[in-house]
């Protein structure tokens, strides 16, 4: 009875901590994994603490969809889906390839706005 307690026990304790890990886990950088063969370290992107900093409380800003004409959607988003989902490697049309789409997106906004990295190794940053 007591080694039965002592395990339920443990798994319970178990279960919270893996709660607490993944409930902390917040993204710190964009992944590259996507890209074949990485030429720089995943670029610097605390997901949640950038947007509020910069005050994008609007994930279509980024998370964008496109009807058949070209048209963003001004109320669908697509914050459940990787860029390279819809992206491929290569130009395709009117849609740039993922490197140019990530640039465009992150680099493009902060020369417009005048504010966050706009140099390699800011974004790139060796671990
Ligand atoms: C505002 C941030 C930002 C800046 C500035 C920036 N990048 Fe990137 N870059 C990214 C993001 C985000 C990706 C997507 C994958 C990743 O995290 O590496 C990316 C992807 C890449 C890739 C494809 C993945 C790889 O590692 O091969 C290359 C190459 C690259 N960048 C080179 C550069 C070079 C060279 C410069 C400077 C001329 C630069 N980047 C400036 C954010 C940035
Ligand atoms: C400044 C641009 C930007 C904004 C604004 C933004 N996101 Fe993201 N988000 C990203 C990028 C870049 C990724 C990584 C995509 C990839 O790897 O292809 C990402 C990934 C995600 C993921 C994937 C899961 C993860 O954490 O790994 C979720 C979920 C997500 N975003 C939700 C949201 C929601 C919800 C909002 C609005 C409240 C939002 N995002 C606003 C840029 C943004
Ligand atoms: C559901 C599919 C889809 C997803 C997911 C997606 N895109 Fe796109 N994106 C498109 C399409 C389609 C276009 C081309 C629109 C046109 O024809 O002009 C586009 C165009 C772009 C452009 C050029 C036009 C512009 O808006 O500046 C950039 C930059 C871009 N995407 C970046 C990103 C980034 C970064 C992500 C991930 C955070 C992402 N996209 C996720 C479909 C998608
Ligand atoms: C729509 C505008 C916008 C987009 C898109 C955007 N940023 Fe930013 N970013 C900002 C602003 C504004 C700041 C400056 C915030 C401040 O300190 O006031 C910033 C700051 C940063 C910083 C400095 C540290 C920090 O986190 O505040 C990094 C790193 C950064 N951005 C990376 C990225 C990357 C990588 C992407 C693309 C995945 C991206 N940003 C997309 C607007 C944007």
């Amino acid at each position: 009875m007591k080694i039965k307690i002592g395990i339920l026990l443990a798994v319970l304790l178990g279960s919270v901590l893996v709660v607490l890990a993944f409930g902390q886990y917040e993204m710190q950088v964009v992944e590259n994994y996507y890209f074949p063969n990485p030429q720089r370290p995943p670029a610097v992107f605390e997901h949640d603490r950038h947007n509020e900093t910069a005050e994008l409380w609007d994930c279509m800003i980024c998370h964008h969809v496109y009807d058949e004409q070209g048209v963003q959607s001004d109320w669908e988003s697509s914050e459940d889906q990787a860029c390279a989902d819809c992206h491929g490697l290569e130009d395709q049309g009117g849609m740039p390839g993922l490197r140019k789409a990530f640039h465009q997106s992150c680099k493009g906004c902060h020369l417009t706005e005048r504010k966050g990295p706009v140099t390699c190794a800011e974004c790139h940053v060796k671990p």
